[in-house]
């Protein structure tokens, strides 16, 4: 009797430990089947440079509206072919006042494409491969406003610009020349952006911008001037030459522009060894723009002057009794109200 009971307790004894070591042994872990990564995308066969034109749209309301493009329902003058991978202009129906054809594969411009859209207001060729454009093309669009082709491949300002335009964006272009002659009927223009181009001192003379009677902006900066332009119009405004390396400014050059109100050269040469002590006192301007130079000295300004921006020069001594109302920001640190930068 006593032998069963002790063999009971010892089989019990066992099945407890065992149930208890089941318990403590980790649960397996469910082990999920693992997602297959998503292959990474073919290598092109033939690596091209050029990505496939995109396949046609929708239809469009419109008859004469090309494949490539959209014309929406509402602007009928309003034609989009953008980002499009284009690499020619379709044919532009003649209802086209707007048109868009930036962020395309576009190298020449051909007449044809043109024929029928002589009353073009705006045209938006940005960021393109355009390396000219024909004098037929340009003759024929007597009324455009608009012209922009920032970031091709131009060598100089297109000749035969129509004179209605009022703006002409030609930035980040090789540019290198100004024909003769090409502002002189332009008395329309109020907006030049050259900026980020290759023009040089000898590009520039005293003619060069004959003719702008009206320009209010003329941005020259990002390119490779030493000096300043012998002239600019005397209706101008806003002046940006920064990211040159101008180093002197000839004495009374800003008392000839009695509307110039925005000067920027910042990221310039410019030294008081460059200038006459008046040069930046002149009573129109608002905002003047030093920044990164070679200052030492703060120049004498006009009292009407609201910004003034000098940080990263080699300036000293800052205090100046004169300077305690128009002047905002001046350091030689950049946090010290750090100029616009210019792409
Ligand atoms: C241009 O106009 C002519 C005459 O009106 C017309 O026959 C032709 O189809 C037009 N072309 C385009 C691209 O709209
Ligand atoms: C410019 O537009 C006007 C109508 O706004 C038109 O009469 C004129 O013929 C157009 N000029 C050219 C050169 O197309
Ligand atoms: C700044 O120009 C004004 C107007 O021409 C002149 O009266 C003034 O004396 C000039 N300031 C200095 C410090 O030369």
């Amino acid at each position: 009797m006593r032998t069963w009971v002790i063999l009971l307790l010892t089989l019990v004894l066992i099945l407890v430990i065992k149930v208890d070591g089941q318990r403590r042994r980790p649960r397996p872990t469910v082990v999920r089947p693992l997602k297959k990564p998503t292959p990474p995308p073919p290598e092109p066969v033939e690596p091209t440079e050029l990505p496939p034109p995109l396949p046609p749209g929708p239809p469009s309301i419109f008859p004469d509206c090309p494949l490539e493009c959209f014309c929406p329902p509402d602007f009928p003058s309003t034609i989009y072919c953008d980002s499009r991978n284009l690499r020619k202009v379709p044919n532009l129906p003649s209802r086209a006042r707007y048109v868009y054809l930036q962020n395309n594969f576009l190298e020449d411009l051909t007449e044809d494409a043109f024929k029928n859209a002589s009353e073009i207001q705006w045209i938006n060729l940005d960021n393109n491969r355009i390396k000219k454009v024909g004098k037929k093309i340009l003759e024929k669009m007597g009324n455009l406003t608009y012209l922009y082709m920032e970031k091709n491949q131009l060598k100089e300002v297109p000749t035969y610009l129509p004179p209605s335009l009022e703006q002409l964006r030609l930035s980040r272009n090789q540019i290198s020349k100004i024909p003769a002659g090409v502002f002189n009927k332009m008395d329309h223009l109020i907006l030049l952006d050259l900026h980020h181009n290759k023009l040089s001192d000898n590009v520039f003379n005293k003619n060069t911008f004959k003719g702008l009677k009206n320009l209010i902006q003329l941005n020259l900066a990002h390119n490779i001037l030493r000096k300043m332009p012998p002239t600019v119009p005397d209706s101008i405004n806003q002046l940006f030459l920064d990211r040159n390396n101008i180093e002197e400014i000839p004495t009374n050059y800003f008392r000839d522009l009695p509307n110039l109100a925005f000067l920027r050269l910042n990221y310039n040469q410019l030294s008081e060894k460059g200038l006459s002590k008046n040069t930046f006192n002149i009573s129109s301007l608002l905002v003047l723009q030093l920044a990164h130079n070679r200052f030492t000295t703060v120049p004498i300004i006009s009292p009407q002057l609201e910004h003034l921006y000098m940080n990263d020069n080699i300036i000293e001594n800052t205090e100046r009794s004169d300077l305690a109302v128009s002047f905002q920001y001046i350091g030689s640190r950049a946090d010290a109200g750090s100029a616009q930068d210019l792409r």
